[in-house]
This record gives C-alpha cells, sequence and structure tokens, in this order.
C-alpha cells in the first residue's frame, strides 16, 4: 500500500472509534469533517518516514504514532481557528469547523481529537507497555506545556515573545514529537531525531509565515495576512521576504543534516528534500524567482 494511502487508512480506522452509534451526530460529523479531506498530512506521513528509515518493524506502533500525531495537528487547527484565537472563517478550503457546526462543538471536537489522538496510542501499541509509555509521553510533550502547541498558542497572550520560541512551541514542537515518535515505534533511540523533526517544522512554520504574506487565499485554502491582521510574530514581516526565503532555505539544510544515521538515511534525506520543495505554494515560488 502506498503511504499516503495508509496514513488515510489508519485515519479512518481510529476515527471510526469515536464515531460510533452513541456519539451525538453533530460531534461525529465534526470530528470527521475535521480530518477528512486530508490536508499536507506531513507530520504523520514524517512519522511513517522515519520508522521505515529506522527498520519499520512495528508497523502497527507506526501507524497508531502517525494518526495520533495527526489527530493533534486537526485538533490544534479546530481550536487555533476559532474566535478567541485567530478568528478564522476557512481552513483546506472550506468553512472552518466552528463556522459549520458552530464553536460549542468546535470546541469539543479538539478535545475529543486530542483525547482520541492518545486513546489510539493505547489500542495501537497495547503489547509493548514501554513503548506506549515513551509514544505517550512524546505525544504529551509535543502539544502541551511548557514547551509543545498549548505552550505556543499561550505566548501570544504574553506582551513579548522571541519569534523562534513562538514558532519552535506552536509548530515545531510537533515535528520533533512526529520524528521522535516514528523512531520510537520501530523501535530505535527517539531523542536523537528530535533534532531532525525540530529543523523541518521551523522551516515550515517559516513557509507558512511567507505564505501569510505573500500567497492569495485560494493558492493556501486559508486567510491570508493574518498574523498582520491579529499583531503575531511573522519571519516574513520581521526579515523582509527575501531574508525570510533565505532562512527557509538554511533551515532546510539544516533538517536535511540532522537525519541520524540509520539503514534508510540517504533515502529519507531524498524523500525530506523532496517534501520541502512544497513547503511554499507553486505560484508563490514563481512569483518570487
Ligand atoms: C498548518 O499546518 C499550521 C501550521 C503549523 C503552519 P498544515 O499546513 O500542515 O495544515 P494542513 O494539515 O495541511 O491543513
Ligand atoms: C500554526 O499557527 C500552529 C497551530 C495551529 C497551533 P498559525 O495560526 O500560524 O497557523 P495557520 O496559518 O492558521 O494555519
Ligand atoms: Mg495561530
Ligand atoms: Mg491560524
Amino acid at each position: 500500500m502506498d503511504l499516503g494511502m495508509r496514513i488515510e487508512k489508519a485515519l479512518d480506522v481510529a476515527l471510526a472509534k469515536a464515531e460510533g452509534t452513541d456519539c451525538p451526530p453533530k460531534l461525529a460529523a465534526a470530528l470527521r469533517y475535521a480530518v477528512f479531506p486530508a490536508g499536507h498530512r506531513i507530520r504523520p506521513r514524517l512519522v511513517v518516514a522515519v520508522s521505515e528509515a529506522c527498520g519499520g518493524g512495528d508497523p502497527d506502533a507506526a501507524d497508531a504514532a502517525a494518526a495520533a500525531i495527526e489527530f493533534l495537528h486537526c485538533a490544534s487547527l479546530i481550536h487555533d481557528d476559532l474566535p478567541c484565537f485567530d478568528n478564522a472563517d476557512e481552513r483546506r478550503g472550506k468553512a472552518s469547523v466552528h463556522k459549520a457546526f458552530g464553536e460549542p462543538v468546535a470546541v469539543l471536537a479538539g478535545d475529543a481529537l486530542i483525547v482520541l489522538a492518545f486513546e489510539t496510542l493505547a489500542r495501537g501499541v497495547l503489547a509493548d507497555p514501554l513503548k506506549l509509555g515513551g509514544l505517550i509521553r512524546l505525544a504529551g510533550q509535543a502539544v502541551g506545556a511548557p514547551g509543545g502547541i498549548c505552550a505556543g498558542q499561550a505566548w501570544e497572550s504574553e506582551a513579548t515573545v522571541a519569534i523562534a520560541a513562538y514558532h519552535r512551541a506552536k509548530t515545531a514542537s510537533l515535528f520533533a514529537g512526529a520524528t521522535a515518535a516514528g523512531a520510537l515505534a520501530a523501535g530505535a533511540e527517539p531523542l536523537q531525531w528530535r533534532d531532525l523533526g525540530e529543523r523541518l517544522g521551523e522551516a515550515y512554520q517559516v513557509a507558512d509565515d511567507i505564505s501569510d504574506v505573500a500567497a492569495s487565499p485560494e493558492e493556501i485554502g486559508k486567510p491570508c495576512g493574518r498574523d498582520v491582521a491579529l499583531g503575531r510574530p511573522n519571519a516574513a514581516r520581521q526579515l523582509g521576504l527575501d531574508g525570510a526565503i533565505a532562512l527557509l532555505e538554511r533551515t532546510i539544510v539544516e533538517a536535511i543534516a540532522a537525519v541520524p544515521p540509520c539503514p534508510g538515511q540517504a533515502q529519507l534525506r531524498a524523500a525530506i528534500l523532496l517534501e520541502t520543495k512544497r513547503f511554499l505554494p507553486a505560484g508563490l515560488v514563481r512569483r518570487a524567482a
């Protein structure tokens, strides 16, 4: 099965557990709406790619980790779009979850996806309690406090924040969780894989900042100009477009250099390089050239 199909299937099977007949229909519909159809799916692809590069000895654990990381990401998008955060009406080219289902259901759908992420790990890694414990810890670190997504979003309520710390918490932490979880799923040492995830996540957020300033809503399927409107730190505003593109390119080089020694090192480096070519919309790259 191709990697994309494998991830969609893992998400579908795991999501079905939350959609049982007892689930209130609007909540069940909102959960599916938030997860399908696919966004970039970069984080779950990273989980599985790292797991495969480390030998891929436990595909069930890798699938569970990939689904869990994507559920956490989808939850973060629901909450990020709420009026009390970025107040965004569109996501993935359609109405954001609170626009489609109302704020109460959106808050609860985000909460339920966070819980489902941990439940999915428990179901997929049941036979290996040590591995399960490690994966739960990595997922918690990626999204909680002091340095995960909750912290990243909470920096927006402080008077000042350094942009690097803001990007690291709101975006790079989940990428670092993805690479570390992929390694641990395959039985490899997770810590040495965090650096790759951190660099990739930083690059991904710099690309998102560039898109926020220079892309069109049609190109990215969500509103542009939010960072200026909301007073958020944005790399393209701070460094200028050329400076931000240079930072993006530098960070991608650092990410590829950070792939640790493993059986599939060369193949993983090539896959990551290909993936990073899609960080910016093609039209924006042409306009910037
Ligand atoms: C959006 O992430 C939030 C950021 C961290 C920039 P994605 O661009 O991966 O969102 P989807 O999953 O494709 O919608
Ligand atoms: C990205 O935040 C990280 C999270 C969603 C937690 P942004 O606010 O920059 O992401 P977009 O641009 O809305 O996707
Ligand atoms: Mg935000
Ligand atoms: Mg946002």
